[in-house]
């Protein structure tokens, strides 16, 4: 009797498998990195996004007004703000991204992006998720330390697929089922341990930790380490080992084992919740930057979401901008300006962890954010 429904759901599942065949074959075929150290002019894009994002947007774009005022001056860069990505329009239109938005994204190098809140429930996808996949930025990079701990921390989390890339395309028998898919491809994964293997040897790192949970997602969590490892062979010297996503959700709160670890690769849905863990560790969700990273685009934002609870409440202009900070100093440093990126990380050592003189704590006994990137501004 349920003849019908399964039929229909076989279908899809067809056409799915079709069509991720096609995106593996096109990220074998992919062009090679863009090179920004000789690119002439590099095109920012400015999303402030909603709630809280524009309030720290406009602080995060004052910060790169100073860094970059040479390039700014001489044409180098150009700061280009992006109209359209905000939760009205894009219920309006009925697109996670819509269509001129994500035209006038591609026509740049670079995007800065706030905060975008995603509807609960409905079929509207997260506009972070559709420009991961829309730009292929398959790197997501988080970067977390606590010096005195001696914590220093880069998660590469898968960016495009697992949980993700079909999330809101599962198949359900209403009051009986759901199913929902979770996709490993070997160029997918290759690529991002690639990129966490690539940061390893650059930066005198001896240690990848491969995080799954493949004891019980054996297809795609199993593919995932096999690719790693495979990876892993061409880079001697670099020890690849085999953690699960529980232990190491526990060993990340273990301070006696916590810092021996050094850069973790691991799927798209661990590496949302772990970063988050992570993050957390070092001073809350709001400290950590983070960057999405493709051969052609990256996508540098917060790792924290739009805060609608905090503009309801009137306390918008207490939302901490380190979290945007941090992005701009990834963004910098992808964008082959390091020295830029030092000063900034510099400012923020001095005001988040030396001095503190300005202290945001999210609520009225706090500083505002404009009082914060004063203060940072100050440091530069
Ligand atoms: C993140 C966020 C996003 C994610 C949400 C906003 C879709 O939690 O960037 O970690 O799940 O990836
Ligand atoms: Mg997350």
């Amino acid at each position: 009797m349920l003849e019908q429904e399964i039929n229909t759901a076989v279908e899809q599942f067809r056409r799915l498998m079709e069509e991720q065949l096609a995106r593996q074959l096109r990220m074998e075929q992919a062009a090679p990195a863009k090179n920004f150290s000789k690119q002439e002019k590099i095109v920012i894009g400015i999303c402030a996004g909603d709630g809280i994002g524009p309030i720290l947007m406009c602080e995060a774009r004052r910060l790169m007004e100073k860094l970059l005022a040479d390039e700014l001056a001489s044409g180098r860069i150009e700061l280009r703000e992006i109209e359209g990505l905000t939760i009205e329009r894009r219920l309006a239109c009925g697109q996670a991204v819509p269509d001129d938005t994500l035209a006038a994204i591609k026509a740049c190098d670079v995007l800065l992006k706030g905060p975008t809140t995603t509807p609960k429930g409905g079929s509207m996808e997260s506009a972070n998720v559709a420009l991961r996949r829309e730009l292929d930025l398959y790197a997501n990079v988080r970067p977390v330390s606590v010096p005195e701990e001696g914590i220093d921390w880069i998660f590469y989390r898968e960016n495009t697929e697992g949980e993700y890339v079909l999330g809101s395309r599962g198949v359900e028998l209403p009051g009986k089922l759901a199913m929902d898919f979770k996709v490993t491809t070997d160029a997918g994964t290759r690529r991002i341990a690639r990129a966490a293997f690539e940061y390893a040897k650059n930066n005198g790192k001896t240690n990848v930790a491969i995080v799954t949970k493949a004891n019980i997602m054996k297809k795609t969590d199993g593919a995932f380490s096999a690719v790693c490892h495979e990876v892993a062979d061409e880079y001697p010297g670099i020890a690849a080992e085999d953690w699960y996503i529980d232990i190491m959700a526990a060993n990340l709160v273990n301070k006696d084992v916590r810092s021996r670890f050094q850069v973790f690769v691991l799927p798209n849905l661990y590496g949302d919740i772990i970063t988050d863990e992570a993050a957390q560790i070092q001073g809350g969700v709001g400290t950590a930057g983070s960057a999405n990273i493709g051969d052609r685009y990256a996508m540098f934002e917060a790792i924290h979401g739009s805060a609608p609870r905090m503009i309801e409440e009137g306390l918008g202009e207490y939302a901490n901008p380190s979290s945007l900070f941090r992005a701009v100093e990834m963004m910098l440093r992808h964008i082959a300006l390091p020295q830029k990126a030092d000063r900034l990380a510099h400012a923020m050592q001095i005001c988040t962890v030396e001095e503190c003189r300005v202290a945001v704590t999210g609520n009225r006994d706090g500083a505002t954010c404009r009082d914060f990137a004063d203060y940072v501004l100050e440091q530069l």
